[in-house]
């Protein structure tokens, strides 16, 4: 008898399943949009993304193409052929990875079929009502041969080796939003009754059973692999920070002259919504930002909104001539933008073109005085500038910008103005946009875009023209919004309940100095932790533009911590594990460890070279990677509190001189 063809391991094909692919809804499109480059870089045509097909977003992101690996092509005959529409095509991003995206509503006849087949083979309920098109996804992809449907893929012993990484869990956000002291009581929760109580138990039950059913099983930070360990009871095998694309610019001050040309376009906002209430010099004012889905406990909204009362109170105590904007991005049920925010806009504008027009008018008839004058007569003087007419349109300007009300703090119409819990939180702290107030706030209840009329900016370009982000979150498994901040050079403040904030604190231990500020939400009591908030906030206002440019450099510099080329190692180590786990026999006679091989990344084959560490100095003495906080290892039992390493950034000199001007 002849032996069964050797199973090519090295040739394999990877697969990513989630819902956010082309589609963005939260931090899960970033990560798979920003670490796409670096898995092209080693999987190349290998690599496909699946996910559910929103046509909407599909269209603005993806461009179809003909597939020509045989069995993707058979794969999306047999599913045409049962009715099931699909869409293949390349990712329009850095790394264009292929995606093949599925038109749930098509599967939707596939329902009850699913249901049942959850049932007998993995013993999963469902409800009798119609089901979310998340779930249908991963039926649909499953049903594909992919890894998606984890428990279906292991019950049925398909051929895949499967990694579940889990970006947070479903009961855990539930009970963060609610009113419970989640990390003091995590051991505690009976989860399948606290999961029934809030009517997501199949749900519940579906994701429990693919962290058990996963060959490995990952999580993104320690936080959550701790809720993991009792929420979903499984320990998870290693942690996968995330990372993000950073594009160095090859002049380092680049970067800080973006930060002044979109403060100006935030300012351009900023003097139309408080149109009738510039009275605050502008060189004096700092731009704060907070933004994400819109849950406000789990983002810390509450938190901040509180600790933005104080400051204000702190800064008029204290006589400050300093001016804070606080900006709240967060997408909420609206009907329109407010009249009053477009009014603003308006008004601005009209001004501004009004003075742009006699601005010019005077050019030109200072210009014709000049040529007509005389030896003998007096020069052109200011009598001859600004003639009756123009005092008439100028003064229609003026009195345009007069407004009875306070500016407003919401740019758009609220479906539920009255229990929105923002509103109602800015209204029982009477941040109202008062005159005397040195905190204003402006409440953006939709995510950011160029094509906005009232602020028009993307999100990126906002970030870059604020001083500081602030994101105080309860619940958050690690959390972009201070990640983007960092690498674009803005400093930013989270918490020690936040997997960046976390990660953060155990790599570097002057975090401050960097310009990443980390509450205390753990050993403190909310009001300590509101006035720590506070505290630094405050202490922030008191900083020299100077001492903000500096600041901003050092936070930039940390950029690298958080690149995917460094952060990706975790995912190829995962791989490598759940290949070994699944296929130990064709890893016979390559004891981990041991000898190089391609596994372990030293055969340097596949593993490519965006993959290798950068010069973080720490890491060229060889002591370690994003991976050493985690044990994604074979023969270890999940992780362990020694998986925590901490290390120091080097003490880095500030430049005596400039290598910019300042305009201080
Ligand atoms: N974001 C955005 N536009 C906005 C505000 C936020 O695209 O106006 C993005 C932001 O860039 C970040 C994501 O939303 O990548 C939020 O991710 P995070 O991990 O902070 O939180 P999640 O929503 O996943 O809980
Ligand atoms: C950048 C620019 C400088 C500008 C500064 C403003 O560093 O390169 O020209 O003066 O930003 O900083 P600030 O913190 O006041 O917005
Ligand atoms: C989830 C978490 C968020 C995290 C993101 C990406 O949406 O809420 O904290 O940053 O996934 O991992």
């Amino acid at each position: 008898m002849s032996d069964p063809p050797k199973r090519d391991i090295r040739n394999h094909v990877l697969f990513e399943v989630a819902t956010e692919v082309a589609n963005r809804v939260g931090g899960i499109y970033s990560v798979l949009k920003s670490k796409a480059q670096v898995t092209t870089a080693e999987y190349g045509s290998k690599y496909t993304l699946l996910g559910p097909l929103n046509r909407a977003s599909a269209a603005m992101e993806v461009e179809e193409i003909e597939p020509k690996d045989p069995a993707i092509v058979a794969t999306i005959k047999s599913m045409g052929e049962r009715g099931i529409q699909t869409l293949y095509g390349r990712w329009l991003i850095d790394g264009a990875p292929r995606v093949l995206l599925f038109d749930t509503g098509t599967a939707y006849y596939k329902l009850d079929e699913w249901k049942a087949d959850l049932w007998s083979t993995a013993g999963i309920p469902s409800p009798p009502t119609t089901t979310r098109p998340t779930r249908l996804s991963s039926s649909a992809t499953s049903w594909h041969g992919s890894s998606a449907s984890v428990p279906l893929c292991k019950k049925r012993k398909i051929d895949v080796t499967t990694i579940f990484t889990t970006h947070a869990t479903l009961l855990g956000r539930y009970l963060c939003a609610g009113s419970v002291d989640f990390y003091n009581n995590l051991q505690y929760f009976d989860c399948d009754a606290e999961a029934g109580k809030r009517g997501i138990y199949h749900r519940y039950c579906i994701e429990r059973a693919a962290a058990h059913a996963a060959d490995v099983f990952t999580t993104v930070s320690h936080i959550t692999a701790y809720e993991s360990e009792h929420l979903l009871k499984r320990k998870p095998d290693g942690v996968l920070p995330n990372g993000l694309n950073v594009k160095k610019f090859s002049a380092t001050h680049e970067f800080q002259n973006l930060h002044q040309t979109n403060k100006e376009r935030i300012t351009d906002f900023v003097r139309g919504h408080f149109y009738g209430h510039n009275d605050w010099d502008p060189d004096k004012t700092l731009y704060f930002f907070t933004a994400g889905r819109y849950e406000y406990r789990n983002k810390g909204v509450d938190m901040f909104i509180e600790s933005l009362a104080r400051l204000n109170h702190r800064m008029k105590s204290a006589g400050s001539d300093v001016t804070v904007v606080a900006f709240l991005i967060f997408p909420a049920q609206t009907t329109s933008l407010a009249v009053e925010a477009l009014k603003g806009q308006a008004v601005i504008k009209s001004l501004r073109d009004t003075l742009g027009h006699i601005e010019a008018d005077v050019g030109k008839r200072l210009f014709d005085k000049a040529l007509a004058w005389q030896e003998g007569q007096d020069p052109p003087d200011e009598r001859d500038l600004l003639t009756a007419q123009d005092k008439i349109m100028m003064r229609r300007r003026l009195f345009a910008m007069k407004r009875q009300s306070l500016p407003p703090i919401v740019t758009h119409n609220m479906v539920n103005d009255a229990e929105d819990p923002i509103l109602n939180q800015l209204r029982r702290c009477q941040l109202f946009n008062h005159p005397s107030d040195r905190v204003k706030v402006v409440f953006h209840p939709e995510f950011l875009n160029s094509a906005n009329p009232v602020l028009p900016m993307d999100y990126d370009d906002f970030v870059r023209g604020t001083h500081m982000g602030i994101f105080s979150s309860y619940y958050e498994p690690w959390g972009y919004t201070p990640a983007e901040c960092t690498v674009m050079g803005v400093p930013s403040i989270t918490t020690n309940l936040s997997g960046f904030g976390c990660y953060m604190e155990e790599l570097i231990e002057n975090a401050s100095d960097y310009g990443i500020y980390i509450v205390d939400r753990r050993m403190k009591g909310v009001d300590d932790s509101v006035n720590q908030l506070c505290e630094f906030m405050y202490e922030f206002t008191r900083k020299s533009k100077r001492q903000r440019i500096n600041q901003r450099n050092r936070t930039e510099r940390l950029s690298d911590l958080l690149d995917w080329k460094r952060m990706g190692m975790e995912y190829v180590k995962a791989r490598q594990l759940a290949l070994r786990r699944a296929y130990p026999d064709s890893f016979a006679g390559d004891e981990a460890g041991d000898e190089p091989g391609y596994f372990d990344g030293t055969e340097g084959v596949k593993i490519s070279r965006p993959l290798s560490a950068p010069g973080s100095p720490r890491e060229r003495s060889g002591m370690m990677t994003p991976g050493d906080f985690a044990s994604l290892q074979e023969g270890r039992e999940g992780l362990s509190t020694e998986d925590y390493i901490a290390w120091k950034l080097p003490e880095e000199e500030e430049p005596e001189d400039y290598p910019f001007p300042l305009t201080l």
